[in-house]
């Protein structure tokens, strides 16, 4: 069937409609610049909606706090992991950022007096680690859906293009620059080419490269599939993040502000465990040091349940008028996911899959990164990211709760921002090569006609429960290794894929073969970087290195991947630098390694 292409152009394209994609398009169109957002969902359907504790800002609202605090806990929980001169824009740029989104009307919670409400959250602390913080601005428990309307509703005002239902193919390269992107229009079937001064990827994390995820079916880490097929690396990919409380069976999030308003998690002894554990920070202690603890007490059999396989989360002691008013979503999701009144019986939880540190190489103004002559940290034309599918990175080898909502607007706003600062509105763009998406076309018409005997559902199983089996909460050399080669099988058994519906519209067999590769491709990197990575930081807990080694792995991680499967790694140096001398009295033995 020939193919034929529908062009446009833009100033800046932004493909996703998340908070990161929406908080980038905003910026690019508040500053005069033709700007288009692509997505393969309406825009208020996309993974932010989902996002439930709050967003992390030194307010000060409700105890003492600065942004100096806030960026020794994210550089501390980074493991060291972390770019210090984008932690430091992330942390002093918070409190802006929250309050820009407080002026467009996001109904945020409010104290007694009508300031914001902040919770306390896992990791965030005071005065340098001594005591919790509220730093979680919140609304209710659902932060993310009142952050995603709110931007929405901005980029409307600002005459944003939106491109609703089209998913987005591969970039368009040429000679190193990033020209735009093609894409597949889903209810029509017709296929288009946007033509760029800039892409800004905005398309969130691969949670659903995993069997049990809090994340939607939907993230499936398209851009970090397009980056990989333009041979460019991605960074860090095997810090993965597994939150505390998923829903045991169903996996959905139970948010840890559930804990910061007082819940806590007790084993089939009725012991409070975390006090063992972190006896400090007990049950706010950072979600790797949680999910490890409560993964070590149902290993050594202090598990609850008929199969003592997971832990309970208590709310029942807490007052049913706080619930109502701060934890009204986890209140009815507990409710129907795993049938709990939670004012009278505790939920049960486990450890699910909920984040990816590492992403798309970019530094603090979004700009991606890819080494090239020796620098480490030379850009890419024309090519942005931001949000979970980026890495800038503020989250090293461990995020901190609500560090996500904030690093998606104050990294979407800096793409968007740079993108004002360096481009010119109408810009004339020269033709795009002839052959512009030809190899991208040839790729998508073979999925679409792949006539094998097994299909993507049972190809995407086979590798969700891969990565659940071999690339886990704890990892060994053995298990990584056992779990890099069935991956690699993996990718020969995809050579008899069968796509069964060959049509053009609303054709989610090939949607979901396209983002099985998608997924495929970056699972492939994190296996192959985590049996690499000897040695223990953040999330990464290998059972046969169990230290952290800075002298050795103090590095990030880049992985590529060609068409076959197989992987390259290479490395490049953390920015243990700052962006200013005004931390100099964080001891120069937390800021500088
Ligand atoms: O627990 C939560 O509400 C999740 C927050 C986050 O991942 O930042």
């Amino acid at each position: 069937m020939a193919y034929e292409w529908i062009d446009h152009t833009f100033d800046v394209v932004v493909v996703g409609a998340g908070g990161a994609g929406l908080r980038a398009a905003l910026g690019a169109a508040q500053g005069g610049l033709k700007t288009a957002c692509i997505t393969k969902v309406f825009p208020t359907r996309s993974h932010t909606v989902a996002a439930q504790g709050g967003i992390a800002a030194s307010l000060g609202n409700m105890s003492d706090d600065s942004w100096q605090w806030h960026m020794y806990d994210t550089v501390k929980g980074s493991d060291w992991l972390g770019d210090q001169d984008a932690i430091e824009y992330m942390c002093r740029e918070a409190p802006q950022t929250v309050y820009e989104l407080e002026h467009w009307g996001l109904p945020f919670s409010r104290t007694e007096e009508g300031k914001i409400y902040q919770r306390p959250f896992g990791g965030h602390m005071k005065e340098f680690g001594k005591t919790p913080a509220q730093r979680a601005c919140a609304a209710a428990d659902r932060t993310g859906h009142t952050l995603i309307h709110t931007l929405y509703g901005e980029c409307v005002r600002a005459q944003t293009d939106f491109y609703i239902e089209y998913f987005v193919l591969d970039l368009i390269m040429e000679d190193g620059e990033c020209r735009g992107v093609l894409a597949w229009k889903l209810d029509d079937g017709t296929l288009h080419r946007f033509k760029a001064q800039a892409v800004i990827l905005a398309t969130g994390g691969f949670g659903r490269s995993y069997f049990s995820c809090t994340s939607a079916h939907t993230c499936t880490g398209d851009g970090g599939g397009m980056v990989l097929r333009a041979g460019l690396p991605l960074q860090d990919l095997e810090f993965i993040q597994f939150h505390p409380t998923g829903i045991y069976g169903g996996g959905m999030l139970i948010t840890e502000g559930a804990r910061g308003e007082g819940g806590y998690l007790v084993n089939s002894e009725g012991e409070r465990f975390m006090e063992r554990y972190a006896p400090t920070a007990k049950d706010l202690a950072s979600r790797d040091v949680v999910s490890r603890a409560m993964t070590i007490e149902i290993r050594e059999g202090r598990g609850v349940g008929p199969k003592k396989d997971h832990i309970y989360l208590h709310l029942d002691h807490l007052p049913a008028d706080l619930l109502h008013k701060r934890l009204p979503g986890i209140s009815e999701s507990a409710k129907i996911f795993a049938g709990v009144d939670v004012t009278k019986e505790p939920i049960p939880v486990l450890p699910t899959v909920h984040y990816n540190m590492g992403g798309i190489p970019t530094n603090f103004n979004g700009e991606v990164v890819c080494p090239k002559d020796g620098d480490q940290d030379a850009t890419v034309p024309g090519l942005y990211a931001a949000g979970e599918a980026a890495s800038a990175s503020v989250h090293g080898a461990n995020r901190l709760g609500c560090n996500s909502l904030l690093d998606i607007v104050v990294f979407g706003r800096s793409a968007g921002l740079r993108c004002v600062d360096t481009l010119k509105a109408g810009a004339r763009q020269r033709e795009l090569p002839k052959d512009a998406g030809e190899a991208s076309l040839k790729r998508f018409d073979a999925i679409r006609n792949a006539n094998g005997k097994t299909s993507t559902a049972d190809l995407r199983l086979h590798m969700q429960e891969t990565m659940q089996t071999f690339a886990a909460v704890f990892r060994t050399g053995d298990s990584l290794s056992e779990g890099a080669g069935e991956v690699a099988k993996i990718w020969s058994m995809a050579k008899d894929m069968k796509v069964t519906d060959h049509s053009m519209i609303w054709n989610s067999d090939l949607v979901e073969s396209l983002e099985f590769y998608n997924l495929l491709e970056q699972a492939t990197v994190l296996i192959n970087a985590a049996l690499a990575r000897e040695e223990s930081r953040g999330a990464h807990a290998r059972e046969d290195f169990a230290d952290r080694d800075d002298k050795k792995w103090m590095k990030h991680t880049l992985g590529w991947v060609d068409e076959t499967g197989k992987v390259k790694l290479d490395y490049r140096p953390v920015h243990t630098y700052t962006m200013t001398d005004e931390i100099d009295y964080i001891e120069p033995a937390v800021r500088v390694y």
